[in-house]
């Protein structure tokens, strides 16, 4: 009862998040954060999530990941996203939340990696991935729950961050899902109330072409 509970309001949460984005009102609430302590609090938070299943969890940090001006509530959002499919879809395995400071286009960005040693995707099933209310197949909403919005909802966020997702995987072997995203967000875009839709990194590092299947 509390469980159904709980998912139904997290249903009606993505929808409304979903909806807001799509109606280009969506707001993003900017402060300047460390992004260690972020990742601290949500991976301590989210522990019994992570090793759900028999699955042991890493954060992979070799580097310092110093302040980011953006969003933190909503990269909280993106990278639970990520790393509850990740736990939701292997057994008995690893996953790792991977952090690293790099520097793009010679801007300064953060690229987290989400990677799981789970049941994997086909192509066919990947070119489906960021779509709305869309799942593997329709015997995943019976096994694993869930909607099929969490993707979707996750690019737009990464977005709107002035950054993307991009995915790779192996069936029977796992997945690894990579988002970039700008260290600090350009405080004059988000005036507009229409957010741009598009990665501002150069095309050979937009996923769209990197991995053509599972393109938005
Ligand atoms: N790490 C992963 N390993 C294997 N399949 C995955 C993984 N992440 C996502 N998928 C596939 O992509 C589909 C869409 O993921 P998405 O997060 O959008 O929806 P969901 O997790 O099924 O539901 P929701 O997030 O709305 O609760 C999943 O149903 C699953 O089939
Ligand atoms: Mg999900």
């Amino acid at each position: 009862m509390i469980a159904s509970g709980k998912h139904l309001l997290s249903m009606v949460n993505d929808i409304l998040d979903l909806s807001k984005i799509e109606a280009g009102r969506m707001r993003l609430d900017v402060e300047t954060f460390e992004v260690s302590p972020v990742l601290e609090v949500l991976i301590n938070t989210a522990r019994p999530l992570l090793e759900r299943n028999g699955n042991r969890f890493e954060l992979v940090r070799p580097a310092p990941l110093g302040v980011m001006a953006s969003d933190a509530m909503r990269l909280r959002q993106v990278l639970l996203n990520l790393l509850g499919n990740a736990a939701k879809f292997t057994e008995r395995g690893l996953v790792q939340l991977g952090a690293t400071r790099v520097e793009l286009d010679g801007l300064a960005a953060l690229v987290f990696r989400v990677e799981d040693t789970g049941i994997g995707m086909t192509a066919e099933q990947m070119s489906r991935l960021f779509n709305e209310f869309t799942q593997a197949d329709s015997s995943t909403t019976r096994r694993f729950g869930g909607t099929g919005l969490g993707l979707a909802i996750s690019r737009r966020l990464c977005r709107l961050m002035g950054g993307d997702i991009k995915a790779a995987s192996v069936p029977g072997q796992g997945s690894t899902f990579t988002v970039t995203l700008l260290a600090a967000i350009d405080a004059g875009a988000l005036r507009d109330d229409r957010q741009p839709e598009s990665s501002p990194f150069s095309p050979d590092l937009a996923p769209s072409s990197s991995i053509p299947s599972c393109d938005g």
